[in-house]
């Protein structure tokens, strides 16, 4: 099935990652940033698969552990998602803390986006939503999706040094943005605690007062050290990088608990409301990401109304149907499995390119046996397959041979159409009315934890208990402007550490 509603079905990305590398090159290091995704190359010119723990100890995240998720089902009372019981979801910062607040306050706000480079989104673009409404019918929490039309726009005009190109004018990616967003509901999202928007469509009043005010707090050094830029790089993208930082904060979403926003027709409420910035975050998200929260982390508490540092839980990529030496590309049809592709394109796709770690011959596969963790198809079951037990089976019988290539990939192109037929169904009942609907800044409803000891009512309160003491003069103290410069600087040396020579590995993660 094409794309449900005679939308452009645009396998062609404008502004995608580069797809995976195939042709031989000299050895490099694996790059991974929110424009880069690919894994080493080595002495043999051979694309290597991507080093998930080597990039923990390069970002410095913390691993994600049997006793997080032992904590979260003893916090919500529900097993932990595949995903994360198969540290697909792997690394994460402060989810401890993200736990130890819905204990006591009793909710949080959960925060997530894509960059809408095409039409349709693919499996891979599918999986961080699916942990996320996850995440959204365990705790019972508001969520915020932000569609980055602008973000794209930039990035593709960046690469294409100015020159407007076809498929990527500015209106092409709000319309990408609106495709994708009916999308992200069919994969089943409450209407009453979600919000998507575009940035194009939604950014102002609070939230554009947050994008200055963090604008203000970055310097050209931090972005180009964290993204990879240059001086060549268009001003706009530069300048993103806060857009999508605010978007963390519970006060660029005012109406959504509740309170006035700061945009016409009403001008209410002129500043942002100090104790709806006080609600703290969790970003479910791939780790590519990671470099721009880290200038989140490490500049939340310098903002007027301060927010307490974001907590994340990151994950791994959807491998390339190539293998692991890079994720799915929109860019490259035959890289990835669209959310839009017929059962018949599953099944060709799986059959035909999915790198297989079975044996050369079929006497080699039944004597040696096949190696599931390269193998394509048993990396996708890994993320689609409900049953561990039934994972397992497969992952041993596989590993001595005694179940081939061609049943692995058989019972890997069952499940995927299995998943993928169930959201086209979906899909085909989103109307523009739903999307709208969603899309449409409200007071969300949402209940929370049931036993914590403080109320939903009194968190988002203007006489929330343990505000911080106000310095209402507006003027800085010399011991705030004093730490305000070592905060800079700080943050300055973490972005560009990123880039720095081997070797010269991040300290422990800031307190
Ligand atoms: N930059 C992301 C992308 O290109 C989109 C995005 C915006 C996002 N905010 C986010 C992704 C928060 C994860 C979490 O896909």
């Amino acid at each position: 099935m094409a794309s449900t509603d005679g939308a452009p079905h645009t396998a062609d990305a404008v502004g995608a990652p580069p797809a995976v590398e195939q042709v031989k090159q000299a050895a490099k290091e694996q790059q991974i940033d929110p424009y880069n995704v690919s894994g080493g190359v080595d002495e043999n010119g051979n694309v290597t698969a991507i080093d998930y723990e080597a990039l923990r100890e390069r970002f410095n995240t913390p691993a994600l552990t049997q006793e997080h998720l032992d904590r979260f089902e003893r916090v919500t009372g529900k097993p932990p998602h595949r995903l994360m019981r198969r540290k697909l979801f792997f690394s994460h910062r402060d989810f401890d803390k993200i736990l130890d607040y819905y204990e006591k306050y009793g909710f949080f706000l959960l925060y997530t986006g894509r960059g809408p480079s095409s039409g349709s989104m693919h499996l891979g673009h599918a999986v961080p939503f699916l942990f996320t409404k996850e995440l959204q019918d365990i705790f019972d929490v508001p969520l915020v999706v932000m569609l980055t039309d602008d973000e794209k726009f930039l990035y593709t005009r960046n690469k294409n040094q100015g020159k407007i190109t076809k498929g990527a004018a500015l209106g092409d990616f709000i319309e990408y943005a609106h495709q994708n967003c009916k999308d992200i509901i069919a994969l089943g999202f409450d209407l009453k605690k979600t919000f998507i928007y575009t940035d194009y469509e939604y950014m102002g009043g609070h939230f554009y007062q947050n994008i200055t005010e963090f604008e203000a707090l970055l310097t050209n050094n931090q972005i180009r050290g964290a993204m990879g830029f240059d001086g060549s790089t268009n001003i706009g993208l530069n300048a993103y990088a806060a857009k999508q930082c605010v978007a963390a904060f519970a006060s660029s979403y005012p109406t959504l608990f509740g309170a006035g926003d700061f945009r016409a027709p009403t001008y209410e409420e002129p500043r942002p409301r100090k104790h709806i910035a006080a609600i703290p975050t969790l970003i479910p998200c791939a780790i590519d990401q990671e470099p721009y929260f880290r200038l989140l982390r490490e500049n939340c508490d310098r903002m007027e109304f301060p927010a307490p540092k974001t907590a994340l839980i990151l994950s791994k990529f959807l491998t390339a149907l190539q293998g692991s030496g890079g994720k799915m590309s929109a860019s490259d049809p035959n890289s990835a499995i669209f959310m839009s592709d017929t059962s018949k394109q599953i099944e060709k796709k799986i059959n035909r390119f999915a790198f297989s770690g079975g044996g050369a011959t079929k006497e080699d596969h039944e004597k040696y046996g096949g190696n599931p963790d390269v193998d394509v198809a048993y990396a996708y079951l890994s993320y689609f397959l409900e049953s561990d037990d039934e994972l397992i089976e497969i992952e041993q019988s596989y590993r001595k041979g005694t179940l081939s290539t061609g049943e692995l990939k058989k019972r890997c192109i069952q499940e995927l159409q299995k998943f993928v037929e169930a959201f086209q169904e979906r899909r085909s009942k989103v109307t523009e009315e739903i999307m709208r609907e969603f899309m449409t800044p409200r007071k969300l409803e949402f209940k929370g934890n049931p036993n914590a000891t403080a109320s939903i009512e009194d968190a988002v309160s203007e006489k929330k208990p343990e505000e911080k003491q106000e310095n209402t003069s507006g003027k800085l103290t010399k011991g705030e402007r004093k730490a305000l410069k070592i905060a800079e600087k700080k943050a300055e040396k973490l972005a560009l550490r990123e880039k720095g020579p081997e070797g010269e590995q991040p300290k422990a993660e800031e307190s």
